[in-house]
């Protein structure tokens, strides 16, 4: 099958950008390694950032909230796009069938969010990703947009540094199979489920698509910024929304004192919920005070979570939490979702489009991905209409086929879920949220030794039909390579800045204003570089005369 566009990735930034290609008349697919339904976007509960009354100084404070968010890693043009376009889009999104949260006359109603100055996040109750998520598949479905679901991606394929088609693994028989296509958006989502056990992702959020960038000569950028999400349920880590601070819940710890402002940015709050835990202090949400109808209205799905995974009744009782991976700000370099290669274009969580630096809002994310999706829609689709398909070179393809075959020779005596738990463990406890030179470096040590464990993995089943296996072992290589560009970045960062804080340089260094890059050199080697960011300074100070913030 040949394609103008093809989007991996069924995320809201994926479909968007498929609704949009599709609508400008390109043939277009979405491939996908599971089921569409499940990316980060779906878990997404607490809303989506919009400023909907007036466009004057209420606009200029998503902006200005944006920016002192990132603690000064951003870019405010492109979050000025983000900003001017978020009411479009909110009616675009009602437009497909999302039903928000509305008043009498149709408007949606707005909470607060951690970060902002004032109330802009359009809601469906707590479960807003998963309502946009699903009006999205049908729109795409209805406009006749083509899933290819149960496919692994794993080779761009450029002619002379333009793409001519998408290499993936089919997982239905294991075969290498190759789609033409004139242009490819990648939008596969982020890296925070490297955390598994201590993360919101679901575990194979792992990065696949930041590899697959890697792998064709791409940088990925600002690696070592993880977003801890302040509340995941205790026990499992499943995220606790932060509608549920919006709404009005507190933050308590066990002698029952409240002790941040719960709707400062998710790195202060993190933080402090951290500093409590570490004094051997439990930390809990109390929506004790909360009205019955409030919570059965606004928390719907908490309320039922909390009952099932917790046996907490959250009109009565505390609900113990703690801080867990959530959200990865690095991502695969782009300026307005291009790439340096031709008809390749990024969006949504798994792109570095200097939006979120080192700290996103919470409402931002779905915000980011419906923008961007769209105008990668936009420009993909474009791209295809003036260019014709390329010829593939199917030399670029053995490597992978010979890597995949020789996965079914040899026996297996290593326990692959082992070295996915270790994985996870080992982030969490080295790479979280205060990191220092000595943790860092054990972590780099053992994730290596975890690769080279990894390297040596086999299938245990030998036939080829429906054994799920090989996209296991290639997601896990995946998750390790990228776990290594994000220790190397957060070594090479020696300062603490938004969600990346060292025990070592406990100061944000205004002079390294830099984003820090990994390329994958000679296959295996990663290579970091700097690009020091002048550009901001210069067009912040210039354009809104604003004072970073630590
Ligand atoms: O807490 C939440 O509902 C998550 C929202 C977000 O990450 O933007």
């Amino acid at each position: 099958m040949i394609y103008d566009v093809i989007v991996v990735g069924s995320g809201i930034a994926g479909l968007m950008s498929a609704i949009e290609a599709k609508k400008n008349g390109a043939k277009v697919a979405i491939v996908t390694k599971n089921n569409p339904l499940k990316s980060n976007s779906f878990m997404a509960s607490g809303g989506i950032n919009a400023v909907l009354s007036s466009q004057g100084k209420e606009l200029d404070s998503h902006i200005e909230d944006t920016v002192k968010g990132s603690r000064g890693l951003s870019d405010v043009k492109t979050i000025e796009y983000m900003c001017t376009n978020a009411k479009r889009i909110i009616y675009k999104l009602k437009s497909y069938g999302v039903q928000f949260d509305s008043d009498s006359d149709d408007n949606p109603k707005q909470r607060p969010f951690g970060g902002g100055s004032i109330q802009r996040t359009c809601f469906v109750g707590d479960k807003t990703g998963s309502a946009i998520v699903s009006s999205l598949l049908k729109e795409a479905k209805h406009l006749g947009v083509e899933f290819l679901t149960n496919n692994f991606a794993l080779r761009i394929i450029t002619h002379q540094n333009q793409v001519s088609a998408l290499a993936v693994l089919r997982k239905a028989d294991n075969n290498v199979v190759l789609y033409p296509t004139k242009a490819l958006i990648l939008a596969g989502g982020g890296y925070a489920g490297i955390y598994k056990g201590h993360t919101t992702n679901a575990p194979d959020c792992t990065g696949d698509t930041l590899a697959l960038a890697l792998k064709a000569g791409l940088r990925v950028v600002d690696m070592e910024f993880v977003q801890f999400h302040p509340t995941g349920f205790e026990k499992s880590g499943y995220l606790v929304s932060e509608a549920a601070r919006g709404e009005g819940g507190y933050l308590i710890n066990s002698d029952g004192e409240r002790f941040v402002d719960e709707l400062a940015t998710r790195d202060v709050v993190a933080i402090e919920i951290y500093k409590q835990i570490k004094n051997k202090k439990r930390v809990f949400i109390d929506l004790r005070h909360l009205s019955g109808d409030q919570i059965e209205q606004r928390l719907p799905s908490l309320y039922k979570s909390a009952h099932i995974q917790s046996g907490v009744d959250i009109k009565t009782e505390l609900l113990p939490i703690k801080p867990v991976a959530h959200y990865t700000m690095g991502g695969i370099e782009s300026n307005m979702v291009d790439t340096e290669i031709s008809g390749l274009f990024v969006c949504g969580e798994n792109s570095l489009n200097m939006i979120h630096g080192a700290n996103r809002l919470g409402g931002n994310s779905l915000l980011e991905g419906a923008v961007f999706g769209e105008l990668a829609g936009v420009k993909a689709s474009m791209f295809a209409k003036k260019t014709e398909l390329l010829p593939i070179d199917y030399n670029q393809v053995i490597p992978d086929i010979r890597m995949i075959d020789k996965l079914f020779e040899g026996e297996s005596t290593i326990n692959f879920n082992a070295l996915r738990t270790s994985l996870g463990n080992v982030m969490f406890d080295k790479v979280g949220i205060i990191r220092e030179y000595k943790t860092l470096y054990e972590a780099l040590d053992y994730v290596k030794y975890l690769s080279s464990q990894a390297a040596k993995l086999h299938t245990v089943d030998k036939s080829k039909a429906n054994n799920v296996e090989v996209s296991s072992i290639l997601e896990l290589r995946n998750a390790l390579l990228i776990s290594e560009a994000v220790i190397l970045s957060a070594i090479k960062r020696e300062e603490s800045r938004g969600s990346h804080q060292r025990d070592d340089f406990k100061e944000l260094d205004t002079k390294l204003n830099k984003h820090i890059s990994i390329r994958l050199v000679g296959g295996k080697l990663l290579k970091e570089e700097f690009k020091v960011n002048n550009i901001f300074y210069n067009i912040l100070q210039k354009v809104r005369g604003l004072i970073i913030n630590k």
